[in-house]
């Protein structure tokens, strides 16, 4: 269900999760990269040196998401953010992060079709990805809502620092990690809220799971930790010899994400943190908009 009822391509979406699932079985019987040495040979990254970072400049095209504008602001996507192809967004989020190849192509054709682009043939700009409720949502971890915030490339300063602050697990050495149950429940709090206190809040069904989806993104290619995600989610850069904590050769499947996805989506509770407003949203449709002067039930 995951990222995949809403797309056309039926028989894309089994020959690319057919793929994955053989990706992993490949990658338990294989040994793991060395730390130290999981960014390949001849990418950007490799032996921990990113290319240079500059943040985005005014008319730079940026997105909700760190990892890609990111990626953008090390030269690693074309610094403005703009006309990049999705088979170049393929290629640079597998060397960069280690997702394996089967999400590489996954998320892409998934953004193509959201846009109504080919996959093959066409570009885009980091900030068409912000179609809202295509890729972008409400409730984020990182950003106002859009009914508050219209550039959802902003980030909002409180959000980051109250989810790094919510870490309670610990490293070998006691650096601060997040956990699974870290991000259910500042996911609750962040949904309970949202529902609150805009007029306009929608969370389907599949957008909850994207939303887990992007926490299990800091859980495993960041591996929870931290000091990076303070660099990534405030700077929007990559550490000094940071690399994905994904050590098996085919990076990070669909399958192995999605274990991790449905824990932290599992374990959210909204009623935790607003019980009226989570169960007057019982009551009406999921993805409906909600006006709190009108019903629409
Ligand atoms: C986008 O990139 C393509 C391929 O490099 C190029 O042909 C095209 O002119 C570019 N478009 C713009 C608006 O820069
Ligand atoms: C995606 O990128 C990989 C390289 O990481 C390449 O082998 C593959 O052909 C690309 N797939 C598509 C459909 O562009
Ligand atoms: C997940 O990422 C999308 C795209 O960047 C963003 O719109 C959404 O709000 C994020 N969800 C959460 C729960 O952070
Ligand atoms: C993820 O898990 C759900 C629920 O078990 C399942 O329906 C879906 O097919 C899984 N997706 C992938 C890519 O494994």
């Amino acid at each position: 269900m995951f990222l995949i009822t809403p797309i056309a391509k039926v028989t894309t979406d089994i020959a690319v999760l057919a793929w994955d699932v053989s990706l992993t079985l490949i990658n338990l019987v294989s040994p793991k990269r060395k730390v130290g040495q999981v960014t390949p040979h001849g990418y950007a990254g490799v032996d921990g040196k990113w290319p240079e970072f500059i943040p985005a400049k005014e008319g730079d095209s940026r997105c909700s998401c760190p990892a890609l504008n990111a990626m953008a602001n090390h030269g690693i996507l074309p610094r403005d953010g703009k006309n990049i192809s999705f088979k170049e967004l393929n290629h640079t989020i597998r060397t960069t992060y280690n997702f394996a190849p089967s999400f590489c192509f996954f998320v892409p054709n998934f953004a193509a079709n959201m846009l109504k682009k080919k996959y093959g043939k066409d570009r885009f700009d980091l900030a068409e990805l912000d179609l809202h409720n295509g890729i972008e949502h409400d409730a984020s971890l990182l950003r106002r809502d859009l009914y508050f915030e219209p550039n959802q490339a902003t980030i909002h300063v409180p959000y980051v620092k109250e989810l790094l602050e919510s870490a309670t697990g610990k490293d070998a050495d006691g650096n601060a990690l997040l956990t699974i149950p870290d991000l259910s429940l500042i996911s609750s709090k962040r949904r309970a809220e949202a529902r609150a206190e805009n007029p306009e809040f929608s969370l389907s069904k599949f957008h909850k799971m994207f939303g887990s989806s992007n926490s299990s993104t800091l859980l495993t290619i960041f591996g929870g930790r931290v000091r990076d995600l303070e660099t990534v989610l405030l700077e929007e850069r990559l550490p000094e010899a940071w690399e994905s904590r994904i050590r098996e050769p085919y990076g990070l499947t669909l399958m192995t994400f999605n274990k991790t996805v449905l824990k932290v989506e599992k374990g959210i509770d909204e009623t935790k943190f607003a019980p009226a407003a989570a169960a007057s949203a019982e009551t009406t449709s999921r993805s409906s908009v909600q006006k709190p002067t009108e019903e629409t039930s």
